[in-house]
């Protein structure tokens, strides 16, 4: 496969390449170690660079291309008040001049105060970003609501607004990001003639899990894509990555089919629930900080980290194993007070 191998109308968009790409592929050999596993991977998607980099930075190259083609002064996001996607959306608009509100929704129950303030919450204030807060954590389509009216309001007086949608339902624009990252990962293993058995992605919007696994089937790679589910459990997340899937053709122009069987998900690792840490968490943090010098985050790294353990497991001395580290460090800080004492 080349570099340049075209995915329909992929490469048209608009885009605003702002992330450090490609990112490391490296190797993890004390982990593959300890496990007797044939050869591990990790895909460095928390060096993508802009306010910290993660794979949010990848999604929003696609959402900044639109704001910027639309002539919007500014940008208006929702997410968790940890929410990694809003603090690279902070970043974003700063690096760009555009002005940015971001709404905060109370989503995860019995935080603390570091949560509240520190981490994501502390750069979104760095970045410059006005910051709302929103109560019912669980209401997409509620939030989507809210952040329209308060664009309405700052449109009233004179702005032009690029609002990035949370609920389903909207183009999967941000998978567009991951899109492009399954090419990106196709080339860099040609190039060091790496087969891959497995990839091993969080799901939690789906964006990111829908758009590699389109990709790859998009470039004729029939490489296994399992998600760990990060915020709902399987039977809910299966539909979400399946719509993303096939809506992206609508954006990309072609027709590529999808097997239902191919939208691969563990839960296992969900317990408590979105955000919330559980012991498979705190020791995936602990393996990864100890054997590789990663730093995995509580809601969504170390539970994915937690499940490709598992499969690593399983796999033994027979396949290749891919990790997609998606970022989330600066949401560390905001849980020191939570894993801390148990490491
Ligand atoms: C660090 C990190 N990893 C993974 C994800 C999940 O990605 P997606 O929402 O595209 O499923 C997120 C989403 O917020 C994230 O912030």
């Amino acid at each position: 496969m080349k570099q340049n191998s075209e995915i329909g109308k992929l490469d048209q968009l608009p885009r605003v390449k702002l992330g450090h790409l490609p990112t490391p592929l490296e190797r993890l050999d004390r982990v593959a170690e300890m496990l007797d596993a044939k050869q591990l991977l990790v895909k460095r998607d928390d060096c993508t660079g802009v306010g910290l980099g993660g794979n949010k930075v990848r999604q929003l190259e696609f959402h900044f291309g639109l704001a910027r083609s639309e002539g919007a002064d500014m940008v208006l996001v929702t997410g968790a008040t940890q929410s990694n996607y809003v603090r690279t959306t902070a970043a974003f608009a700063a690096k760009l001049g555009l002005k940015c509100h971001v709404q905060l929704e109370d989503r995860v129950p019995g935080v603390g105060e570091l949560y509240k303030t520190n981490g994501n919450v502390f750069l979104d204030q760095l970045f410059g970003a006005t910051i709302s807060t929103y109560d019912e954590g669980e209401d997409e389509h509620g939030a989507d609501r809210k952040l329209r009216q308060i664009a309405r309001e700052y449109e009233e007086i004179g702005h032009r607004s690029y609002i990035v949608p949370l609920a389903p339902g909207n183009p999967p624009v941000s998978a567009l990001g991951y899109v492009n990252a399954a090419r990106e990962i196709l080339v860099q293993c040609e190039t060091a003639e790496i087969t891959l058995d497995e990839i091993i992605v969080a799901s939690g919007s789906g964006e990111t899990h829908a758009g590699i696994l389109y990709g790859l089937r998009a470039l004729g790679s029939e490489i296994p894509v399992t998600g760990i589910c990060v915020r709902r459990t399987a039977d809910l997340q299966v539909e979400r990555v399946q719509k993303k899937f096939l809506a992206l053709n609508d954006l990309t122009g072609l027709s590529i089919d999808l097997n239902d069987r191919d939208i691969q998900l563990n839960d296992r690792y969900l317990a408590p629930g979105y955000g919330l840490i559980n012991d498979h968490a705190v020791e995936a943090m602990r393996l990864g900080g100890h054997l590789e010098g990663l730093v995995l985050d509580p809601t969504y790294t170390a539970k994915t980290f937690a499940g490709f353990i598992e499969r690593a497991k399983d796999a033994g001395k027979d396949k290749s194993l891919l990790f997609i580290h998606t970022g989330g460090t600066p949401a560390v800080f905001a849980y020191q007070d939570q894993v801390q004492p148990r490491l």
